[in-house]
This record gives C-alpha cells, structure tokens and sequence, in this order.
C-alpha cells in the first residue's frame, strides 16, 4: 500500500542522539552522549527574581499577538553582541532549530546543493535531508576545513550556502583559524554562496582567543544563529537569526507561516538578565565550571588511554572529539559500550553517508567528576572487550 505520508517522511531519519536517550534511560548509564548543559548550572534564582521583576513591570503588549520579528527589548540587547548589526537584522526564533528549519524554507528547493563541514550537526544534516538537499560536505580539521576543496564545491555546485559552526564545533569542538575564515569569506564573496555560521557555543570560551565572526567578516552574505540554550537554558526555546535585512524579511515571512510569532514572555525576561549584566556574569561562572570538567575528562582520558587514542582538547564548547584505533567500528563498540554501562554518540552518525568510523563524540558539560572518572573507565573497558573480539 502507497504510504499516505509525505515522501519526506520517509526521508526522515531518528536522531540518533535521541534512540541514545531512549537506551540510557536505563539509570545506572553513564551518557556522555547528549549536547547536554549541566542542571545544576541553570540560574534558577536569577530567572526567578527576573520574573517576579517582570511581571510587576512588563507592558501588557508582551502578552498580545505581535509580528514575527520578537521582542524589540530582546532584539536590541542582541544587536549590541555584535559589531556591525542593528535591531532591524535580528529575528527571534524557537530555539536556533528554527532557525535551521527557516534557512531551509527560504532557500532549499529540492535538490539544491548546499555545502556542510564533515563532520556537522546531526540534527542539521536531518533537516537538510527532510528537504532533499543535495548535502555536499567539505572535510573538517582541528584548523579549519579544507578551502581547496570548498573552491571546487562552490565553483561546480553552486551551493545555496554553506553550513558551519566555525567556533568550538559540535562534534568536533575544533575552532576555525581566522585565515581559514578569511578565505571562506573571500571565496562566499567570488562565488556569492552565503555563509551560514551556526554559533551556539561561541560563548563557552575556556582559553583566551578572540573568535572573528562571519557577521564582521561577511556582514551582506552571512547569517548566524544564535541561541540561549547553552548559557542559560535550553527550555525557554529562544534563539535568534541575524542576517542582513533583505534576507531577514523573508525569514520573517517564513516564520510566520509557521508559527506566526515565537512567545515574548521569556524574550522579556531575558533581555533584562542580558540588560542587567547577568548573562554575562552567569556565563563567567558557567566557563569556570566547564573548564574544571574539561579538564576532568582530558584527565580521565590521559590516565585511562594514554597514547592510545588521538585528541585535541576543545578549547570551548561541550565535547570531545575522540579517534580510537583506525580498526576500531564506534557504531560496533556501542553496544558493548552499553552493556558496560556508559553512552557515547558514534562519529558515523555526524556524516552523511554515515560510513562506519573509529570516532566518538564525548560531552563533559553534563556528567559529574565522579561520572567523568568511571565513565572513561567504562569506556576503556568496552575498548578492551571489543578488541579481544575483534582480533
Ligand atoms: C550546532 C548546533 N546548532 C543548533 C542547536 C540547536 O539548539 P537550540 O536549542 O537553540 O535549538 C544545537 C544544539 O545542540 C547545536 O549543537
């Protein structure tokens, strides 16, 4: 019988890191596997008091239906993040996954080309396949991504854009040199493909550097997108596009087909903690208790593995990019992992042909020292057992 679903149903593959959730749901796992921010971190006396404040102070208007753009309060505290931007090119979105969803309604007809680094965003590359994008990828160093090959790709494919996260990458955590930015900027220019630089890590800096956006680099041809949900929660769904008016106005006609206008009461909240100075001393706090489990884990890793298996160690962000031995399957060790009680994500699944690879994606935000340590433990045990089979 013909499926009375849409084609793209069909297209539509489970996020892997949500099956992951499903089996770790079993308590005594160790997981590792989820882009998690810890709980414990959340501000809750900050947002408390921030709502009380709120609701004595908020205009009536917040609760009324408005336009799609968000909460003016919101929109300009944001632009003022950024060197070149105004009120006017910034679109509040329900979480950056909107964001993601709009790019897509506003550019990919079906099999268009766009370009993504390799490996990227899981729930990225979902998307682009829900809409049968022709997902061209470009390969992916700790230094940056291969520019030679992103000539080609932009010279013969004509991509509608290139999908990024050149800051403290999920699921690598590597961080694009600025000549490497330098150069996309350039070849977006020659070729006119616009840059989509994905940024929800940007803040979460645990070493001094300063991080040159696209939006100074590219400020015409590139759009970011932004999100609250891992410096402050990700539950009040708030993210954000900014992109030059032009492209702002159609994002906001798609988003408003799809949901006419994201809520304005958390937008309201949030833009007084960002007003008051709080975000960023809440995310000073969130830097030091991530840095402390980074190195945690590098830790763990070091005591456990050695030289054994080859790493950087993210300079931000929330993961560690892990390569085991070339021999090693991850998607295979996974379930021995499992039945050692820890979870990780396979590298295979940040690719788009998911090809079987010796990588794993490792979060540290979320666990606590004493999981960090047994984890990798667990983890090293896995390994053994599946090398003992495997020999
Ligand atoms: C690279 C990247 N983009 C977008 C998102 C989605 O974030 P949000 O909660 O803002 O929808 C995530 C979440 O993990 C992410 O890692």
């Amino acid at each position: 019988m013909d499926s009375i679903f849409a084609k793209r149903v069909q297209n539509a593959p489970r996020s892997f890191t949500r099956k992951i959730l499903d089996v770790i749901d079993a308590k005594d796992i160790i997981s590792f596997a989820g882009g998690l921010p810890d709980e414990s971190l959340f501000p809750h006396e900050l947002i408390k008091k921030e709502m009380n404040h709120s609701l004595d102070t908020m205009p009536r208007s917040i609760y009324q239906y408005s336009q799609a753009q968000g909460a003016i309060q919101l929109r300009s505290e944001l632009a003022k993040t950024y060197t070149n931007s105004t009120e006017k090119e910034i679109l509040i979105t329900t979480g950056s996954q909107q964001g993601l969803d709009i790019l897509c309604k506003a550019f990919i007809d079906e099999g268009d080309t766009i370009v993504v680094e390799a490996p990227s965003y899981l729930a990225a590359l979902n998307l682009f396949a829900l809409y049968n994008a022709n997902i061209q990828e470009v390969p992916l160093t700790c230094n940056g991504i291969d520019t030679i090959q992103l000539e080609i790709l932009f010279k013969t494919k004509k991509p509608k854009f290139f999908y990024a996260i050149p800051t403290f990458q999920n699921p690598t955590g590597w961080s694009w040199k600025k000549e490497c930015k330098v150069e996309v900027a350039r070849l977006a220019k020659k070729y006119n493909v616009i840059i989509v630089e994905d940024s929800p890590y940007n803040a979460l800096k645990y070493e001094e550097s300063i991080e040159l956006g696209f939006e100074e680099l590219l400020p015409k041809l590139s759009v970011t997108l932004g999100t609250f949900s891992k410096t402050l929660v990700p539950d009040f769904r708030i993210g954000w596009m900014r992109a030059d008016e032009k492209f702002l106005k159609v994002f906001q006609n798609m988003k408003e087909n799809t949901d006419l206008q994201s809520p304005k009461f958390f937008q309201y909240i949030v833009a007084k903690i960002m007003k008051d100075g709080n975000l960023s001393l809440h995310v000073k706090s969130l830097i030091e208790a991530y840095r402390v489990k980074r190195n945690a884990m590098a830790e763990a890793l070091k005591k456990e593995f050695g030289k054994d298996i080859e790493y950087e160690i993210p300079t931000g962000g929330m993961f560690f990019w892990i390569k085991f031995d070339d021999k090693v399957d991850t998607m295979k060790l996974f379930d021995i992992a499992i039945e050692h009680k820890i979870a990780y994500v396979p590298g295979s699944v940040f690719y788009k042909d998911n090809k079987k690879n010796s990588y794993v994606r490792l979060n540290f935000t979320n666990a606590t020292f004493e999981d960090i340590k047994i984890g990798i433990k667990r983890l090293n045990l896995a390994l053994k057992e599946y090398n003992a089979k495997h020999e």
